[in-house]
């Protein structure tokens, strides 16, 4: 039966922070698959599977029965104590990570496994300071967001966040932080990284997104990761992977970093490790540094560390993602839409570049395809002026697609089940709501 919306829109909106003044969020009442439905029954699909964490698909039977069955077997038991699920997905967790990444703490978000990864990084080296770059997202508590070098760490400062952090440039080659042409740069990004660990001391780990994820799926050049991998090695730095957006399936591999060969010493994962559907982080160390805390004192843990219920969609995930053979789809599926995007973009003067991997995409909008000019800044964001990206997400929205659009460029990132009907829908809608950041050049 739908509901009225009209009658509980106020209702289900006010006590959310999501509530602010000019945005109402849509009621979403069901979701399948690739689509959801808002209250009055209109469909939607879903192209960028939420937060990108949605990989296979809404409502998975498999991990809704895990949930099930997990909560009538052992809801909950602390931390402390050893039990038979935790020891299941660490047994799955295995197959699937990089190999020599062994060890595993259960948290409740990629927030708090990033910041997990922060601490033992810090313990381990006895050293304070972690690297990363400035084009980035960590996450939301105080060691995760002084790592996070998009603007969403600017209000946080100078309190809000963990002091010793540095930001260095990032790999991205259409438009490069050191003005560089990607033919003959090379990999200048990575270089200028290793200069600036040999200019500082007391440094501890260099954390990356292998691909950067919502600030615009930055594919890095080939040798960019190994070259990392090396220099961080040489200097007897950690490298830690944030694969909270790019595990899973996500770039047609496990983990991105399986793309190039990487094996990070640690790896930080959540998302589509439970396809979002029980809150799940993870932060996977190699096996030298889990040795080390034998004899010193781990200083993480919280009471849902672990929580039964997170772990057992996660073991239920793993599997559904190998029954459906979801990592060789995000690869040819992947391809195929990223043919239809590059397409699609020779209509659209605004679309100043179409990237990704697997089934991970970028739609970078442009005032200018030769001077690259994008539509909006992240100050304009700040500032909440009104931005083009916006039009074109709510004219999708108008046409029942949802897109997650991000400053000036579109992510995105269906779940990776989507079939050929769900790609010419999103095409026919993207080619619709693109002319309206046509018509603002
Ligand atoms: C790369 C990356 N790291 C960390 C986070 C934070 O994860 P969570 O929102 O689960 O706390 C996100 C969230 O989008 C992310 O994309």
């Amino acid at each position: 039966m739908e509901r009225d919306v009209s009658q509980i829109t106020a209702r289900h909106t006010y006590g959310t922070w999501r509530y602010q003044k000019g945005w109402a969020p849509l009621h979403v009442t069901r979701a399948e698959a690739c689509h959801f439905w808002d209250a009055k029954g209109k469909r939607y699909l879903d192209l960028s599977s939420q937060l990108v964490c949605s990989n296979l698909g809404h409502q998975n039977q498999a991990v809704i029965d895990a949930i099930c069955e997990q909560a009538k077997q052992l809801a909950f038991i602390g931390p402390a104590f050893a039990c038979d699920v935790r020891a299941d997905l660490s047994l799955a967790l295995l197959e699937v990570m990089p190999k020599g990444l062994d060890k595993f703490f259960f948290a409740t978000s990629g927030t708090e496994a990033n910041e997990t990864a922060l601490r033992i990084a810090r313990m381990y080296t006895g050293k304070n300071k972690i690297l990363a770059r400035y084009t980035s997202y960590h996450g939301s508590t105080a060691g995760s967001m002084a790592a996070t070098g998009d603007w969403r760490r600017w209000a946080a400062e100078p309190v809000g966040v963990m002091p010793w952090v540095l930001h260095g440039p990032e790999a991205n080659c259409y438009r490069c932080p050191l003005g560089r042409n990607v033919s003959d740069c090379g990999t200048a990004c990575v270089d200028y990284l290793a200069y600036m660990i040999d200019h500082e001391n007391d440094m501890a780990a260099v954390s990356v997104e292998p691909v950067v994820g919502t600030n615009g799926v930055l594919v890095p050049p080939p040798d960019y990761l190994p070259r990392l991998a090396e220099l961080c090695k040489k200097r007897g730095v950690l490298l830690i992977a944030d694969e909270v957006m790019t595990g899973w399936g996500r770039t047609g591999q496990w983990f991105a970093v399986d793309n190039w060969g990487v094996v990070p010493d640690i790896l930080v994962t959540a998302k589509g490790i439970t396809n979002a559907m029980a809150p799940l982080g993870v932060c996977a160390t190699s096996r030298t540094i889990a040795d080390h805390f034998d004899d010193h004192f781990f200083a993480c843990g919280h009471t849902y560390e672990a929580h039964p219920l997170t772990l057992a969609p996660a073991i239920a995930a793993i599997g559904e993602y190998k029954r459906l053979g979801l990592l060789e789809r995000a690869r040819t599926v992947g391809a195929q839409l990223g043919e239809r995007l590059r397409e699609l973009a020779q209509r659209h003067p605004s679309v100043g570049d179409v990237r990704g991997i697997g089934m991970f995409w970028a739609i970078e909008l442009v005032r200018d395809r030769d001077t690259r000019e994008p539509f909006n800044t992240p100050q304009d964001k700040v500032a909440r002026k009104p931005m083009v990206v916006d039009a074109v997400t709510a004219k999708l929205m108008e046409l029942g697609v949802f897109c997650m659009g991000w400053v000036s460029h579109l992510v995105i990132a269906p779940p990776l089940v989507i079939d050929d009907a769900g790609i010419d829908e999103a095409i026919a809608a993207l080619d619709v709501a693109l002319a309206v950041a046509d018509a603002k050049l």
